[in-house]
C-alpha cells in the first residue's frame, strides 16, 4: 500500500515536471494514442473519428508529434491527413492493422482511402493497412458497373515523407500513389495481393522528385513499381517482384501535352514469374512525352514472360489511338547485368514508335535464356549498341 501511494506521488511529480512524459521518457514531442480519442481495437468499431482526432492534433502541435495506433485491428473509413501542419516532425507509428471496410462501395468512388495532402515531414512507420479489395475485384472480374476503387495509401503534393516497415494488404485499387511529391524514402515496405487481382499496381510514383524505394517485396496483380509522366531522379534498389507486372515506366504519352520521364536508376531487383521484368510503355498516340537517362542494373529474371521490352504501342482496347504512333521520345536506356530465364521466345523487346526510333539504348552484359536455350531478341526503330556478353544477340 506504502509503495503504491509514494509510486503515485513519484507519478504525480513527473508529469508535474514533465508534461510531455510519454512512454519513452521526457522528451520534447507529444504522442496522441488513437485509443485515447475512442478508437477501438475490435475491426468492427468505426475509429475513424479517432484517428482524425488524433492526426488534427499531432498536426497543430507546435512541436514533433506521434500519431501511435497500437496493436488491433482499427476499422477506418476514407481519410484525408490533410497540411499544412504547424510542425514538420510528424510521425505515424503503427503497431496495429487498419482495415478498410469490407463493403467496397464505401470507398468505391472515392479514389483514396488513406490521402496525406500537402504535408511537410510526415513518416509512416509500420502497421498493416487491409484494403480489402476482394470483393470489387470479383466484382471487376464479372464485370458490371463497377466503382474504380480506392488507392490505399497516398502522398499528394507532399514532401520529405518516410513510409518504412509499412505492409499493404489487398488494395482495391493501386496499394501506394506517390504523386507530386519531393523527397520520398520507402524503404522495407512489403504489398501482398492475388497475381489476378485487377490494377492493384505495388507503388505508383508520378510527377515526382526524389523518391527512393529500397529493400521492399512486392507480389500483387498489376505492375509492381509504376512510374507515371513527371517523375525525376527515381531511385529503386534492391526490390523483388512477384507476382506481378514487373517495373514499368509507363505508360507515358497518354496525353497530348505531358512532362517526361528523367534520371531513372532500377538496380538489384529480382522478378519470379511475372509478366514483364523492366519496361518502359507508351500509348501510341501524338504527345510531348519522353523517358531518358534510364539504367536498369543487376536484375535477376527467374521463368518471367518478357524480361526486357520497351512497347510503344499500347491501345488498350484498341481505342482512341488505332493507326496513330507515338510521340513518346525514348532515348538513353542502359540495360546492365541482366540475366535469368525468360517464359517466352523473345525475351529482349525493342517495339519504338516509327515517328521517334528509340535512341541510344545500351545493353551490356545480358545473358536471358528460354528452355535451356539461348533467347530470341527483336527489334524494331530501335538504335543503340551492345557490349559485354549478350545473349540473346542483340538486335540494335
Ligand atoms: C539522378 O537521381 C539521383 C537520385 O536518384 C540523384 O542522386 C542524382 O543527382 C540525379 N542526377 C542528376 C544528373 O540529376
Amino acid at each position: 500500500m506504502e509503495q503504491t501511494t509514494s509510486c503515485v506521488l513519484f507519478l504525480a511529480f513527473v508529469l508535474l515536471v514533465f508534461p510531455s512524459y510519454g512512454v519513452a521518457g521526457p522528451l520534447t514531442y507529444s504522442t496522441y494514442n488513437v485509443l485515447n480519442y475512442g478508437a477501438k481495437p475490435d475491426g468492427n468499431s468505426d475509429s475513424t473519428q479517432a484517428m482524425v482526432a488524433a492526426w488534427t492534433l499531432a498536426c497543430g502541435s507546435i512541436k514533433p508529434a506521434t500519431v501511435y495506433v497500437p496493436p488491433g485491428r482499427f476499422l477506418l473509413r476514407n481519410i484525408v491527413f490533410r497540411g499544412q501542419c504547424k510542425n514538420n516532425a510528424i510521425v505515424f507509428r503503427i503497431d496495429g492493422t487498419l482495415v478498410a471496410p469490407s463493403d467496397y462501395k464505401v470507398l468505391g468512388s472515392i479514389g483514396n482511402w488513406l490521402l496525406y495532402e500537402h504535408v511537410n515531414g510526415v513518416s509512416v512507420y509500420g502497421g498493416i493497412l487491409d484494403g480489402q479489395g476482394t470483393g470489387l475485384w470479383a466484382c471487376k472480374r464479372s464485370g458490371k458497373g463497377c466503382p474504380s476503387g480506392a488507392t490505399s495509401l497516398g502522398f499528394s503534393n507532399s514532401k520529405n515523407i518516410v513510409i518504412r516497415g509499412v505492409k499493404s494488404l489487398n488494395s482495391q485499387l493501386y496499394h501506394i500513389v506517390i504523386n507530386g511529391c519531393n523527397n520520398v524514402k520507402v524503404d522495407g515496405v512489403r504489398v501482398s495481393a492475388s497475381g489476378n487481382s485487377p490494377n492493384t499496381d505495388g507503388i505508383h510514383v508520378q510527377s515526382s522528385s526524389g523518391v527512393t524505394i529500397l529493400n521492399s517485396g512486392i507480389g500483387t496483380g498489376d505492375d509492381c513499381v509504376s512510374v507515371g509522366p513527371g517523375t525525376n531522379n527515381l531511385w529503386i534498389e534492391n526490390v523483388a517482384c512477384g507476382p506481378g507486372h514487373g517495373i514499368s515506366i509507363g505508360s507515358l504519352g497518354k496525353e497530348a501535352e505531358e512532362p517526361g520521364v528523367q534520371n531513372v536508376t532500377v538496380k538489384t531487383v529480382t522478378f519470379t514469374g511475372t509478366q514483364n521484368g523492366v519496361r518502359i510503355k507508351s500509348w501510341g498516340r501524338p504527345s510531348s512525352g519522353f523517358a531518358r537517362n534510364i539504367l536498369f542494373q543487376h536484375a535477376i529474371m527467374k521463368d518471367v514472360e518478357n524480361p526486357i521490352v520497351i512497347d510503344q504501342h499500347y491501345c488498350p482496347e484498341e481505342k482512341n489511338c488505332p493507326g496513330l504512333v507515338s510521340g513518346v521520345k525514348i532515348s538513353d536506356v542502359t540495360y546492365r547485368d541482366i540475366h535469368g530465364t525468360s517464359a517466352t521466345e523473345v525475351a529482349v523487346k525493342f517495339d519504338c514508335s516509327p515517328r521517334y526510333p528509340c535512341t541510344d539504348i545500351k545493353l551490356e552484359d545480358v545473358k536471358l535464356s528460354y528452355r535451356n536455350q539461348p533467347a530470341e531478341a527483336s527489334c524494331s526503330n530501335a538504335d543503340g549498341t551492345a557490349s559485354g556478353f549478350i545473349q540473346p544477340s542483340s538486335c540494335l
